[in-house]
C-alpha cells in the first residue's frame, strides 16, 4: 500500500524595524525550520504567517497595523491559516491585537519565540498538517487543548535564546545578536518596556557560532545589542569579545551596533584600532546637541562628554567613519537647543545620520512631561528638514573629498542598472561599479570615481593597478 506523503507545514515571516528585529525574524525561521516547517517567501503559500513588528515610533506601528489587517484577509479563503503578530509592537499592544476585527490568532512578544512551535500546536491541535483542519485527534496528546487565540507576552530575565540557531540567508554577511534588552531608561524609548532588561549571551557560545559561520563561508559579521558595548559576562567585557571575534579564522570584517557613548572605553577603541578585521566605522547615537535636552532624555552624558568620546575614537582611528541618531523636537526642545544640535553636527561632521521626529510612546517617562512642552508637528517637521539638509550637505562634502580613493569593497548584490554591482567599503559606504554577478560575496578593490552625495560610483581595479594598493 502506498501512502501519500504528509504535506509540509509552511511558514512565512515578514519583519519590520531594526537589525535586532531582522535577526529575531531569522531566529523564528530557524526555530520553525527545526520543527519541520518549510520557510516560504510569500504569505499566499504559507499555513503560518507571522508579522514581526517594531514599536519604536508611532508611524512604524500604523503601517504595520494596516499590513496585519491585510494579511488577516487570507483567512477569508483559508480559515485555517494562522496569522501571528510578534516582536515589539506585539509586546506593547498585547491581547488587544486579538480583537478589533484583525483576525489575529497569535500575539507573541520578543521573549516568547522558544515556545513558538508549542503555541502553534495549541492553536491548531497536536501534529497538525495543512489540509486536515485541526490535525490529529486529542487522544495523541490530550494535554494540549486546541485554542482559538493565544497571547505569549512574558518578558524573561534570562531568555537570550542560547542554543537556538537562526536561519540565515546565504551570503558572506551575518547578524549575530550578543545581547537582548536594555538597562538604560532613556525617557523617550519604549525598548526597555517591550524587550526587558539587558541579557547577554555567553561569549563562548557566541564565538562558537561565529566559528561555525566562518566555516560555512561567512566572512562579515555584525554584533548586535541595544547597547552592544555594555556587554559583560563572566569577566568578559565588550572589548574582549570584539577582539576574539576579530581573530576568528576566516572573519574579515566585524561591525557592531548600537553602542552607547558612555560605554565607549579606551579598551574598546584600542581593539578597534589594532584588530585588522574590525571595520573603520562607528555608529554613535548622540540624540541631541543640547545638555538640558540630553538630561531630560536621561542619556547620562553631556555634549562635552560625547565630544570627548568622538575625539578618543578619531585619535586612535583617524580615518574612522562616524554615524549617529538624532531626535528632533523632544518635549521642551527650544529653537536654541535645536540649533545646538545643528552645531554638534557641524563640529563632528558625521558621515551619516539617522534623523527622527520625537514620537510619543505610551508608558514612557517623556509622556509625563508638561503638556505645554510638546512641540507642534509643523515645528518638528521644519526642524527635521533643516537637520536633514545639513546632514546631506556635510555628507556631500565628506564624500566629494573621498573621490579618488581606492577602497576594498565586499560585493553585496547587483544594482538595478545593467551590469552594475553594489559593494560596501569598510567605512560603510556604498559603491556601484560595472561588474559581473559572479562577484557577489567577493572582496575586490575599486577606485571611487564620482559621488551622488550619499553613495559612490566606482571602477574595479585591474590586476596591474592593484600593485602597491596593499
Ligand atoms: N521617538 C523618536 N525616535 C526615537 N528613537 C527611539 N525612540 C524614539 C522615539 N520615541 C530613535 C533613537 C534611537 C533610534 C533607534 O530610534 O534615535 O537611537
Ligand atoms: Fe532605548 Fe536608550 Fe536603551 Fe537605546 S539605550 S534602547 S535609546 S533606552
Amino acid at each position: 500500500m502506498t501512502s501519500t506523503p504528509t504535506p509540509r507545514r509552511r511558514a512565512y515571516v515578514e519583519t519590520y524595524g531594526c537589525q535586532m528585529n531582522i535577526s529575531d525574524g531569522e531566529l523564528m525561521e530557524g526555530i520553525l525550520e527545526s520543527d519541520g516547517y518549510e520557510i516560504v517567501e510569500s504569505p499566499e503559500e504559507a499555513d503560518v504567517v507571522l508579522v514581526n513588528t517594531c514599536a519604536i515610533r508611532e508611524h512604524a506601528e500604523q503601517r504595520v497595523l494596516g499590513r496585519v489587517a491585510q494579511l488577516g484577509g487570507l483567512k477569508k479563503e483559508r480559515p485555517d491559516v494562522v496569522v501571528g503578530v510578534t516582536g515589539c509592537m506585539a509586546q506593547r499592544l498585547g491581547e488587544s491585537l486579538l480583537d478589533g476585527g484583525r483576525r489575529v490568532d497569535l500575539v507573541m512578544g520578543p521573549d516568547g519565540y522558544r515556545d513558538l512551535p508549542e503555541a502553534l500546536e495549541k492553536l491548531r491541535g497536536p501534529g497538525w498538517t495543512p489540509g486536515n483542519g485541526s490535525g490529529s485527534t486529542d487522544e495523541v496528546a490530550p494535554a494540549r487543548k486546541k485554542v482559538t487565540e493565544l497571547a505569549v507576552l512574558d518578558l524573561s530575565l534570562g531568555e537570550n535564546y542560547q542554543g537556538l540557531e537562526q536561519r540565515r540567508s546565504e551570503g558572506p554577511s551575518a547578524w549575530v545578536p550578543i545581547q537582548r534588552g536594555c538597562d538604560h531608561r532613556c525617557t523617550y524609548c519604549i525598548v526597555p518596556y517591550v524587550r526587558g532588561d539587558e541579557k547577554n549571551r555567553d561569549p563562548r557560545e557566541v564565538l562558537q557560532e561565529i566559528r561555525g559561520l566562518a566555516e560555512s563561508g561567512v566572512s562579515d559579521v555584525t554584533l548586535l545589542g541595544q547597547t552592544v558595548n555594555s556587554y559583560a559576562v563572566d569577566g568578559w567585557g565588550f572589548a574582549d569579545l570584539l577582539q576574539s571575534v576579530a581573530r576568528v579564522d576566516g572573519i574579515r570584517r566585524v561591525w557592531f551596533t548600537s553602542p552607547h557613548p558612555n560605554d565607549v572605553t579606551p579598551e574598546m577603541v584600542e581593539v578597534m584600532a589594532t584588530e585588522p578585521a574590525v571595520c573603520e566605522q562607528l555608529h554613535l547615537p548622540a540624540q541631541s546637541g543640547a545638555d538640558r535636552v540630553l538630561k531630560r532624555m536621561l542619556r547620562r552624558y553631556t555634549v562635552e562628554g560625547f565630544l570627548e568620546k568622538v575625539e578618543m575614537v578619531r585619535e586612535a582611528i583617524p580615518d574612522v567613519s562616524l554615524s549617529t541618531d538624532i531626535i528632533v523636537a523632544f518635549p521642551g526642545e527650544t529653537e536654541e537647543e535645536f540649533q545646538a544640535t545643528l552645531e554638534l553636527m557641524r563640529r563632528v561632521r558625521f558621515d551619516d545620520a539617522f534623523t527622527y521626529k520625537y514620537s510619543s510612546r505610551e508608558g514612557t517617562p517623556a509622556t509625563r512631561l508638561p503638556e505645554e512642552d510638546f512641540v507642534p508637528d509643523d515645528v518638528a517637521q521644519e526642524r527635521l528638514e533643516r537637520l536633514i539638509d545639513l546632514r546631506l550637505e556635510i555628507q556631500r562634502e565628506i564624500n566629494r573629498a573621498e573621490v579618488g580613493r581606492v577602497e576594498e569593497v565586499l560585493v553585496e548584490k547587483e544594482a538595478r542598472g545593467e551590469g552594475q554591482m553594489l559593494g560596501r567599503t569598510r567605512r560603510n559606504k556604498v559603491v556601484a561599479f560595472p561588474g559581473e554577478p559572479e562577484l557577489v560575496g567577493q572582496y575586490t578593490k575599486v577606485v571611487l570615481e564620482t559621488t551622488t552625495g550619499a553613495t559612490f560610483v566606482g571602477r574595479e581595479l585591474g590586476p596591474q593597478e592593484l600593485v602597491g594598493t596593499g
